[in-house]
């Protein structure tokens, strides 16, 4: 038997981790020890999905075909270890594209079995979610005590996911709520389309908003009490975008209807400017402040129904955005609450924060899969946090 697998629980600190993510459009592939990351190796196909105006999953289960062993062997090459030096395999095996899904897995199999070592399956949600505890090559990082920050509202915000959790501490989980269709990132990425701009989304969403009007408030505040009968709160900006799901007095979130006043509201502007440009940026700016103030809205609730938590979260894709990153951090500030965010490099989907979920579960509470149980892990495209 490789020495490897004799490993006991309490070495598990010092365990190097080979961690492998192909969820969705990103092919990733990470080493981590005693939470450093070592690696982080991202292929992106952005370019490959661009002219579709999304992810196509035969493509993306092409692509990570045909990028897997490179990323591989450069995630080995920068962390300078040998195969033979790895101690623990994990991979994403939820939620996600079930055809990209399956190629990190079929990887990940293939590479513990031949090496015999520990395989760790995990959910891309718990990733993004403990994401802001990673530390950067020389072991800095946010989140240096992980003790202090639980239990702790987690906000993920991704292509395909909203959701607050309440996380009573790491492996312990409770949905509070969630999006009834479509995800925040996905509505970035649907009213990008509209305005004719490219995928992803919500890059470009926020870099026409930074060229806002700078009395976009003033601006917001006044066409509000002039021009607008509905109370201001329900209203995102001048242009009377809705917040979404805003007094629907449940911790859900829903952005479809903030989709279609989009595109109705587009046609319109449309109709009186000549140009995107003499509307686009106010308008960009005031679609973030749609989505931020619904998010903010279900997180006040969440803090009312979970007065014990000492810490917000926020995870995924959509926490690359400066103002609601901004706007959730001040929510936080002002209700004593400390604030965890993933480092940029961590934001939008990695296999670092695979590894960290791994570790996590190796060190908490010895999950893994060995010997013939590796054969049946499966992917799972609508696992759920729980
Ligand atoms: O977490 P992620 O990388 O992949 C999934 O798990 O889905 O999230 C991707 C999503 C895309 O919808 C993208 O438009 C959005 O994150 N996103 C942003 C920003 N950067 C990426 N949304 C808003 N503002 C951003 N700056
Ligand atoms: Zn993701």
């Amino acid at each position: 038997m490789n020495k490897k697998n004799n490993l006991k629980k309490k070495d598990y600190s010092q365990a190097i981790i080979l961690a492998i993510d192909t969820s969705c459009d990103d092919t990733s592939v990470a080493i981590l020890q005693n939470r450093r990351v070592l690696a982080n190796i991202v292929s992106s196909q952005i370019e490959l999905h661009k002219k579709w105006g999304g992810v196509v999953p035969s493509i993306a289960r092409q692509a990570h075909r045909d990028n897997i062993e490179r990323v591989y062997k450069e995630a080995l090459k920068r962390a300078r270890p040998k195969e033979s030096d790895l101690d623990i395999v994990a991979v994403c095996y939820g939620p996600g594209l079930a055809i990209a899904l399956e190629v990190g897995i079929d990887f990940a199999k293939t590479l513990s079995m031949k090496n015999n070592l520990k395989l760790v399956p995990v959910n891309h949600m718990e990733g993004h979610l403990l994401s802001p505890f990673l530390l950067n090559s020389k072991g800095n990082g946010q989140a240096k005590l992980v003790n202090n920050f639980f239990p702790a509202l987690a906000l993920l915000v991704s292509g395909n996911h909203s959701e607050i959790v309440f996380v009573k501490e790491i492996g312990d989980y409770e949905i509070l709520g969630e999006t009834l269709d479509d995800a925040a990132g996905e509505a970035f990425d649907k009213v990008a389309r509209m305005l004719n701009l490219s995928y992803p989304g919500g890059p470009i969403i926020t870099h026409l908003a930074k060229r806002a009007d700078k009395s976009w408030r003033d601006v917001k505040k006044g066409r509000l009490e002039r021009a607008d009968k509905k109370p201001e709160q329900e209203l995102a900006g001048f242009f009377g975008l809705p917040i979404p799901m805003y007094n629907s007095g449940d911790l859900n979130f829903s952005f479809s209807g903030l989709k279609t006043a989009s595109l109705y509201k587009i046609a319109q502007l449309r109709k009186e400017y000549k140009l995107d440009k003499d509307w686009s940026y106010n308008f960009s700016r005031e679609f973030i402040n749609a989505i931020s103030l619904s998010l903010q809205q279900k997180l006040k609730k969440a803090i009312k129904l979970k007065p014990e938590a000492k810490t917000i979260i926020i995870g995924g894709g959509v926490s690359n955005n400066c103002y609601i990153l901004r706007d959730i951090s001040l929510l936080a500030r002002k209700n004593n609450l400390k604030f965890l965010k993933p480092d940029r490099a961590f934001r939008s989907d990695n296999a670092a924060m695979i590894a960290i979920a791994a570790y996590y579960q190796l060190e908490k509470f010895n999950n893994y899969l060995s010997g013939e149980k590796i054969k049946e892990l499966d992917r799972m495209p609508n696992l759920k946090l729980s």
